[in-house]
């Protein structure tokens, strides 16, 4: 199966190029920003006609929460209106098409919370970067119902997000052996996930016809406080890590308080393959540590 994967260079991208190609059903397209540009309706059209995938993973995405707040013309012009154009584009040439969503669709006002969001609950996103993937979701689903939406959240693995230059396990490493002392928010709290995990989850997902919208993230749930003490155990770093609230820490743009999610489509299929996130977290961090 031929699958092209756009926004190959990020986080979540290179490790999906990477799997797909260890495995030999499978072979692998990278299309990084400069190749494919998912805000070029014409130029994506063009691209997929001459390579002819039978998939197409995107990765793309403006996610910087921040920048997102102050430029939402730019997070609508990628996300939203990004994801229009790949849905057309793969359906000109019949390719199912795999896009990458986030936890942050949800308001995080969940009254339940002994488990997460499953894909049946109400969205309620709370934040343009949020508000312009849930139109991401939007589009796709009209235009094109060859397709997984795949919700994802709190993403490590091993390049770091490109446009966060990269993820809160490498900060964490990083300030770790510069500081003694860390305040770390403890009032978000969501599904740390694993991109090497959720690669092969949608490995999975590719050879089915299983179409629609997908939670795939890592079991269990922790606060960025819970995240921080677990890294700094597995790391055995002598770091003492104080828990602040997202007043507190001086964060601004609104984000869901609990936005876990619960892999419930996936589980209902017998598909869930996504692992507790403390044991993805301690290989992750053995690969860092070398
Ligand atoms: N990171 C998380 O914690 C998280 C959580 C939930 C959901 N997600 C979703 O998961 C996906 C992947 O995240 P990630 O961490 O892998 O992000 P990433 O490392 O920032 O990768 C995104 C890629 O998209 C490319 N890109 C940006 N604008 C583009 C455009 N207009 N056309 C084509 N390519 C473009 C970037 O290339 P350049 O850098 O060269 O511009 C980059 O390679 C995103 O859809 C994100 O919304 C991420």
């Amino acid at each position: 199966m031929k699958v092209a994967v756009v926004g190959a260079s990020g986080q979540v991208g290179s490790l999906l190029c990477r799997v797909l190609d260890e495995d030999s059903a499978f072979s692998c397209v990278p299309l990084n920003h400069a190749a494919a540009d998912v805000t070029d309706l014409e130029g994506l059209r063009q691209l997929f006609r001459e390579l002819r995938p039978s998939a197409v993973c995107s990765t793309a995405a403006f996610h910087n929460v921040e920048e997102c707040e102050k430029d939402p013309d730019a997070a609508f012009r990628v996300n939203a209106l990004g994801a229009r154009n790949l849905a057309l584009a793969c359906r000109d040439v019949g390719a199912s098409l795999l896009w990458f969503s986030t936890d942050y669709v949800f308001g995080g006002d969940k009254a339940d919370r002994t488990r997460g969001y499953t894909e049946f609950d109400p969205v309620g996103p709370g934040n343009a970067y949020a508000r312009s993937k849930l139109a991401g979701e939007q589009y796709i689903r009209s235009i094109w119902p060859e397709h997984f939406i795949v919700r994802t959240a709190w993403l490590f693995g091993a390049s770091g997000s490109r446009s966060k230059g990269g993820n809160f396990v490498t900060t964490m490493l990083r300030l770790g052996k510069e500081r003694r002392h860390l305040r770390v928010i403890d009032d978000q709290v969501g599904s740390p996930t694993s991109t090497r995990f959720l690669a092969l989850q949608v490995l999975a997902l590719l050879r089915t016809e299983r179409f629609g919208t997908v939670h795939a993230v890592c079991t269990g749930s922790a606060s960025w406080y819970d995240l921080a003490r677990e890294i700094f155990r597995l790391a055995r770093m002598d770091v003492a890590v104080f828990p602040v609230s997202t007043e507190e820490y001086g964060q601004t743009v609104p984000r869901p308080r609990f936005s876990v999610l619960e892999n419930y489509v996936l589980s209902l299929e017998g598909m869930n393959r996504m692992p507790p996130w403390q044991e993805a977290l301690e290989r992750y961090v053995r690969e860092v540590l070398g």
